[in-house]
């Protein structure tokens, strides 16, 4: 069921704040600002790294993933597209542990994947969102995300729910590994705790400024998405977002790699999305779009109030989300790339939730 929604990837959209909150209660305990305790079955004291494998946009998830357990938890991470980790014959030791992420739990390449790490003797965990499934049934340690059945075939809830995951374990596994004491553990917590508002007011506020920006970005073929840190995989999932539903070209790249080969698409006729909260690189990024605006690029800004002061720069639109904790930026920034995604797609008058071509769950490699 809809609802009032003209499709379910809008409905899944909203109902973020809820599946986030829901999920991050599994894992955290609001109250006390503390984390739970989890399966013992993966015990991040004894490994020094962890393999983690996914595909699309469980994937990106992942990418965000492996900066917050090397930032909260210092702990190393390794990951790759499952499809490439099957057949890499990558060598695993008797201190490292696996991670598979995917919301149906049934893809063929990360089941695969997990079957290989499982036949080298590594602990097996799983954050899936279908309990079911074949992928949480082979894992030793479940994390489920718990965003309730996602019907679009473009993933919204599920990532966001995906990311709230790790970012709970990447506190979890820092108490374990003593990066994080209770101080630390009790701020971390309170930025996840806001998330939920945060998103709602997120989605409320950008909405109005969407839908004018969206039919302006229908008219367009190619569109570049760049973004630092954790924004560089939100970068590369605002991209496969835009492309899977709307058809545009798309892609997404780390600011930081424009000058190495990209910054030679750049033209009036390429809009570059850029994905720059104000924090610790943001002065960085913004040398960036610099780079794009003197060659005649044509920027849409999406930060907070204090970045878009500061960035300072003629833009074809700035999307000002509400100012975030670090760890909460990747989940809230979410909402104006699945948003803008999506009302391109509806001006474009595409099947938004059945897009051509693809599969909700990829059970074939
Ligand atoms: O069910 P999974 O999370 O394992 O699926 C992985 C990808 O097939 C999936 O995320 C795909 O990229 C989505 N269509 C993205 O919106």
């Amino acid at each position: 069921d809809r609802g009032n929604h003209r499709h379910f990837m809008e409905k899944e959209i909203y109902e973020q704040p809820e599946a986030i909150s829901r999920t991050m209660s599994r894992y955290i305990d609001f109250a006390e600002l503390k984390s739970k305790p989890i399966d013992g079955s993966i015990d991040f004291s004894a490994i020094d790294r962890l393999t983690m494998s996914a595909c699309g946009t469980a994937f990106y998830a992942g990418v965000v993933g492996k900066y917050w357990f090397e930032r909260y938890a210092r702990l190393p991470v390794e990951i790759d597209i499952a499809s490439e980790f099957r057949y890499r014959e990558m060598p695993l030791g008797p201190r490292d542990a696996a991670m598979f992420i995917s919301q149906s739990g049934e893809t063929a390449d990360t089941l695969a994947s997990l079957r290989y790490c499982k036949d080298n003797g590594l602990p097996i965990g799983a954050v899936v969102n279908v309990q079911e499934s074949t992928i949480a049934r082979e894992a030793n340690a479940i994390f489920p995300t718990l965003a309730g059945i996602e019907v679009g075939v473009a993933s919204t809830k599920a990532f966001t729910a995906q990311l709230t995951v790790l970012a709970s374990l990447s506190i979890i596994a820092g108490r374990q590994r003593g990066t994080i004491d209770d101080a630390r553990e009790a701020e971390l917590c309170q930025a996840l705790v806001e998330i939920p508002g945060l998103m709602t007011k997120a989605l409320n506020e950008i909405q109005p400024q969407i839908e004018k920006l969206a039919q302006e970005l229908s008219h367009y073929k190619h569109v570049l998405y760049l973004g630092r840190g954790t924004s560089f995989p939100l970068a590369m999932e605002g991209a496969l977002k835009l492309k899977e539903i709307s058809y545009i070209h798309a892609e997404g790249y780390a600011a930081g790699e424009l000058k190495h080969g990209p910054i030679a698409l750049i033209d009036e006729k390429m809009p570059v999305i850029v994905i720059a909260p104000y924090d610790a690189v943001f002065a960085k990024t913004v040398s960036n779009m610099q780079e794009v605006a003197a060659r005649g690029g044509r920027i849409i800004l999406i930060t907070d109030a204090e970045g878009a002061a500061a960035a300072d720069m003629e833009t074809m639109a700035t999307l000002v989300v509400p100012k975030v904790p670090e760890i909460a930026a990747p989940i809230v920034y979410s909402a104006p790339i699945q948003l803008l995604a999506y009302h391109t797609a509806v001006f474009m008058g595409t099947d938004v939730d059945q897009p051509r071509n693809l599969a909700k769950s990829v059970t074939v490699e």
